[in-house]
């Protein structure tokens, strides 16, 4: 959370930083800042809000400005206000910082800077970088350093404890900035004769594909002509720019109101990428390429360990009954957060599957840094190439859903899904002798699923309609079964994300045990019955809330005339395998989280409070 961007070069700095911040909004939005240099010298202007509230505040700023750094905030230290905001200065006033991630020892060192003389303006952690930086810059200076800031800034980041991307700019060097990172995400853009950072790439996307990702403890000094690379002991790092690929058009909003609504929509494509080149002309699933381990490896693993966060967790829901069903392998699926805390029992037999769109998630960065140390191989599956879990990990099976930009993920959901189904069905091929029994069906099946997903689309006008009847409801349920009730978890957690309508997910079998006491006159309850072997029991499930007067919402197959008969609204979706359905039957969920927040009026993209990419514990 939080997003940093910077430029140095021979355009106008301040409205190049300030486009790409507007890239970053989904990381945070509750105050945003910049700190220019221009021939008036050093000067920081913040606000709190959104970054558009700024535009009043910078008329008249930034002309003949070549370097800019830029900041949005999602605040953890210290509510959001105008003096929280980042850049945070030291006490002159020469030195600016914007930071993302978190000083874990930010008390001792304030008190400290504080006994010194340094005032302090913010609640921040961030406030002690400048001071810092302010009190090793003199010794630096004393010392003879060719490049004091960068020596100052070293010796700081050497006293830090926790998590950090930042970007420094000083009156002293204004013909650089500064940048370094610690399990935060931070991407230098390379250009001619002028170089962007940013948090990461979508942001970079409008002006250079080329980019340099900075690993933890890199530092570097960053001019319009040369970026200078050291590792905190002052090591010169020499790094291979990275290519990128993604469409710049892939990061816009391409005439929609929201970029949910857009990313939704791309799903048939996003899933046609997702599945480009891994199934061979034969209809096998082939993902030597790209995750390359030895045959005896793979089949020595007696387990697998799932670990994710939000949506990318409930993703691995699905994958745990399609593994187990389709590999017969104990699966264990964790959220992150809890992984690690548990002194789980990993060894060399255990494939640890970290899933993540971003690829930087902290909680997931640590589970994945937690299973190498115990010996464990890492798999990830990990959509932002050049990530940090996508370095990390030992193979990385990217899901190619292209930059997600709205804060509630929809198609990098149904993409992981498929990276999953991809990486079961190569683990069974390589596994066992001969072809698996489910696997050309499965293949065949997945190869229709983009036209498939075309029509749960066409459910749009469906749904829309039946949004406006639960635009009042406080709270929904959803129901399933199976892989239908991994289904039910996501849709829930849509609800919650952008309409703040209280949504809860059940294994509908639990109703039973207490939930059904919830349920009154016109309680909305969504029933996914997807599932052909679970059809039956959920039909029950359906009875029985409908008997305590629930308003029921029906997901059913299109030929389920059944289950159509018993509730009140009915969403068709289109046939196929049990196993693919929660790529389907999701469609539905993701339009009406988006109709009903839409009715209400609410921000989609960028719901209060919430982040995209989560860089704190
Ligand atoms: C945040 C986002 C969710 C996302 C989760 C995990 O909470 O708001 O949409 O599912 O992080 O993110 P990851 O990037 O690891 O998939």
């Amino acid at each position: 959370m939080c997003g940093i961007t910077g430029y140095v070069g021979a355009r106008q700095a301040l409205p190049l930083a300030l486009d790409q911040l507007r890239k970053l909004e989904y990381r945070g939005y509750d105050s945003a800042g910049v700190a220019l240099l221009d021939a008036a010298g050093l000067q920081v202007v913040k606000s709190v809000g959104k970054i558009a509230s700024l535009d009043p505040l910078l008329d008249g700023h930034g002309n003949g400005c070549l370097l800019a750094i830029a900041h949005t905030r999602w605040a953890t230290h210290g509510r959001p206000s105008t003096d929280n905001a980042h850049p945070h200065t030291d006490c002159s006033g020469q030195i600016a910082v914007v930071h993302n991630g978190i000083i874990e020892n930010y008390l001792a060192l304030r008190e400290r800077l504080e006994a010194a003389g340094h005032t302090f303006r913010s609640e921040t952690d961030t406030e002690v970088l400048p001071h810092l930086i302010e009190e090793h810059l003199q010794a630096a200076e004393g010392a003879g350093e060719a490049d004091p800031l960068a020596a100052a800034l070293r010796a700081t980041l050497r006293e830090v404890r926790g998590s950090f991307a930042i970007a420094v700019v000083s009156a002293h060097t204004p013909d650089r900035l500064y940048v370094a990172r610690r399990d935060s995400p931070l991407v230098i853009g390379l250009g001619a004769g002028e170089h962007f950072i940013a948090s990461d790439i979508p942001a970079l996307l409008a002006h250079t594909r080329d980019v340099l990702v900075l690993e933890d403890d890199d530092i570097g000094a960053v001019s319009p002509t040369s970026v200078t690379l050291h590792k905190l002991d002052g090591t010169p790092v020499q790094r291979a720019p990275l290519r990128i690929t993604w469409d710049a058009a892939a990061a816009e909003k391409g005439g929609y109101d929201h970029y949910m609504l857009k990313e939704i929509r791309e799903q048939p494509a996003t899933i046609r990428d997702t599945m480009r080149g891994r199934v061979t002309p034969e209809g096998r699933v082939d993902l030597s390429g790209e995750v390359s381990l030895p045959a005896e490896k793979w089949r020595a693993f007696n387990r697998i360990t799932l670990v994710a966060c939000g949506t990318a967790y409930y993703a691995g829901y699905a994958a745990r009954y399609f593994f187990e069903r389709l590999l017969r392998l104990p699966v264990e699926l964790e959220i992150a957060s809890e992984f690690r805390y548990r002194d789980p029992i990993l060894d060399e037999h255990t494939l640890v599957v970290p899933i993540s769109q971003s690829g930087e998630t902290a909680d997931t960065l640590a589970a994945v840094r937690l299973a190498r140390r115990q010996g464990a191989t890492v798999l990830g599956i990990v959509n932002v190439v050049g990530s940090s879990i996508a370095r990390e990990a030992d193979q990385v099976l990217h899901t190619w859903a292209g930059p997600e930009i709205c804060v509630a993920s929809t198609k990098a959901y149904t993409s992981q899904l498929i990276a999953l189904y991809l990486l079961g069905l190569h683990l069974a091929g390589v596994r066992q002798e001969g072809t698996h029994p489910l696997a050309e069906p499965l293949v065949g099946a997945m190869q229709a699923l983009p036209a498939l997903v075309e029509q749960a689309l066409d459910n749009d006008r469906v749904v829309q309609e039946m949004a406006h009847n639960f635009t009042r409801s406080p709270d929904f349920f959803v129901l399933g079964r199976g892989l239908d009730y991994a289904v039910a978890l996501e849709g829930a957690l849509k609800l919650k994300e952008i309409s703040y309508i209280h949504g809860e997910a059940l294994a509908a079998g639990e109703m039973k045990h207490g939930p059904l006491a919830l349920v009154s006159e016109g309680t909305p309850v969504i029933c996914l019955a997807t599932q052909d072997d679970l059809r039956e029991k959920m039909l029950s499930n359906i009875k029985e809330v409908k008997a305590r007067g629930a308003t029921a919402i029906a997901v059913v197959k299109e030929d389920d005339t059944e289950t159509a008969r018993i509730v009140d609204y009915v969403v068709r979706v289109p046939r196929t395998l049990d196993e693919l359905m929660p790529v389907v039957a999701v469609v539905p969920l993701q339009l009406l989280a988006y109709y009903v927040a839409r009715d209400l009026g609410r921000e989609i993209d960028q719901p209060r409070n919430l982040a995209k990419s989560v860089t704190v514990e």
